[in-house]
């Protein structure tokens, strides 16, 4: 499927959008050395890694993959860039720092833009996380996961305890900011287990925490042969620890999984929540794109040699299609809702191109149960709501004939 012709996005249509949201950009690398059995990203084995020629063919194709699109953003500013995977510490900083340079030579990125990358402990060897500061990547996302040794081997990982504990050494000493993954609830973790685990992530003091409840997804090796993990009370206790320890240590609980101390908020997910725009380019990444009279969502093709083929061929994008005026409720509650406090309601014009009372329904619904906070001025959830936030969204779905 090659890109729609820019004429067609801009005709007339019924949304009425004011201005254009914020563009961030995704990029996807999708190699890791070894696939997690609990993991459904787009992320495929690549046992020895990637060599040069392998990751310059893959910046070859991103940059087609760019430049194809380019027409559909053409002169917006960029305000953050994320690089995920997959492990894109697979890749050199000296590939980073080329991928950066043709990102910098194609699209405006704001000064001060916040450009991450996810790195994955045992994927690399000494001070290549300054080299990629060196590159110009201003944040890293350290997955540790875990700091006991036998989750760790229970989720499949290729690194320890130890190994994770000196990635975030190494992210320290390189970044004035950066995000350390955490998961919970993993097999055979009890609650004291994971209080040792927050000791000794308590000390390594990141600024940003990302804490993921483990869950089985479908098509993976786990909901193949799923491991025993905690039962939903001692989950939920956790969850209750996290939180308490997370406060105390001055992280922030700003959204549904993220902890920021003062300041380190991740600007990239800020502008998926608030619901802002984000061209993704790489195999299987996901685009929004907003034009004054419609949204746009992509996806580009997701194994990654018919994706490099396909987007050296200008055709990097395998599906596409407007959202449906019905949808862009749900769609905007879903992510802002997501926010501890919520967004302003007049983003919901902003960003949708409609009007406040195709929001009514949900709002006046979400008040009589108690799962919105009653203010005339935001979306929000009240901390019931928050505890019950897949009840809450669903009040926003499309009415049902
Ligand atoms: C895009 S993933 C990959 C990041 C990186 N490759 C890694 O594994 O460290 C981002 C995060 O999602 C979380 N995650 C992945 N699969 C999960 C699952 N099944 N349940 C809960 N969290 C998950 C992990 O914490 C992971 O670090
Ligand atoms: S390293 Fe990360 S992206 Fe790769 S398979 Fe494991 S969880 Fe998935």
């Amino acid at each position: 499927m090659s890109t729609p012709l820019l004429a067609t996005l801009m005709r007339e249509g019924t949304l009425q959008l004011t201005a254009l949201p914020p563009l961030a950009l995704y990029v996807h690398l999708p190699w890791c050395l070894r696939k997690c059995p609990y993991c459904d990203f787009n992320s495929h084995e690549a046992a020895q890694g990637i060599d040069a020629q392998g990751s310059q063919a893959y910046v070859d194709a991103l940059r087609a993959d760019l430049e194809a699109a380019l027409p559909l953003i053409w002169g917006r500013p960029v305000v953050s860039v994320f690089i995920g995977g997959g492990t894109p510490s697979l890749f050199t900083p000296e590939a980073i720092a080329t991928l950066l340079s043709e990102l910098r030579a194609r699209l405006p990125l704001e000064p001060g833009c916040e450009i991450t990358l996810e790195a994955n402990p045992g994927t690399f060897e000494r001070d290549r996380f300054r080299g990629y500061r060196a590159a110009g990547v201003t944040r890293l996302s350290v997955g540790a996961q875990s700091f006991s040794d036998a989750a760790l081997r229970a989720l499949g990982r290729v690194h320890d305890a130890d190994q994770a504990q000196a990635a975030v050494e190494e992210a320290r000493a390189a970044f004035d900011t950066f995000n350390v993954d955490l998961m919970y609830a993993l097999p055979g973790q009890t609650l004291q287990g994971l209080a040792q685990e927050l000791d000794r992530l308590e000390a390594l003091a990141p600024p940003h925490l990302s804490l993921y409840q483990l869950t089985l997804e479908p098509n993976t090796a786990f909901a193949r042969r799923p491991p025993e993990l905690p039962d939903v009370d001692l989950a939920s206790e956790m969850l209750d620890l996290l939180g308490a320890r997370a406060a105390a240590g001055g992280w922030q609980r700003y959204e549904v999984s993220a902890y920021a101390r003062t300041g380190h908020r991740c600007r990239h997910n800020l502008n998926y929540w608030e619901f802002g725009d984000y061209l993704g380019i790489g195999a299987g990444a996901h685009s929004k794109l907003s034009f004054p009279h419609r949204v746009l969502r992509q996806v580009r093709w997701r194994e990654p040699r018919q994706y490099q083929q396909q987007a050296m061929a200008g055709s990097a994008v395998s599906n596409q299609h407007e959202v449906a005026r019905a949808d862009l409720p749900f769609e905007f509650a879903m992510n802002a809702l997501r926010l501890r406090d919520g967004v302003a309601l007049a983003l919901f014009g902003e960003r949708t191109g409609l009007p406040l009372s195709a929001l009514q329904r949900g709002r006046e619904q979400g008040l009589a149960k108690g799962l919105l906070r009653d203010d005339a001025t935001r979306l929000q959830a009240s901390d019931k709501g928050f505890d019950f936030l897949n009840d809450l969204q669903a009040l926003f779905l499309p009415a049902r004939n």
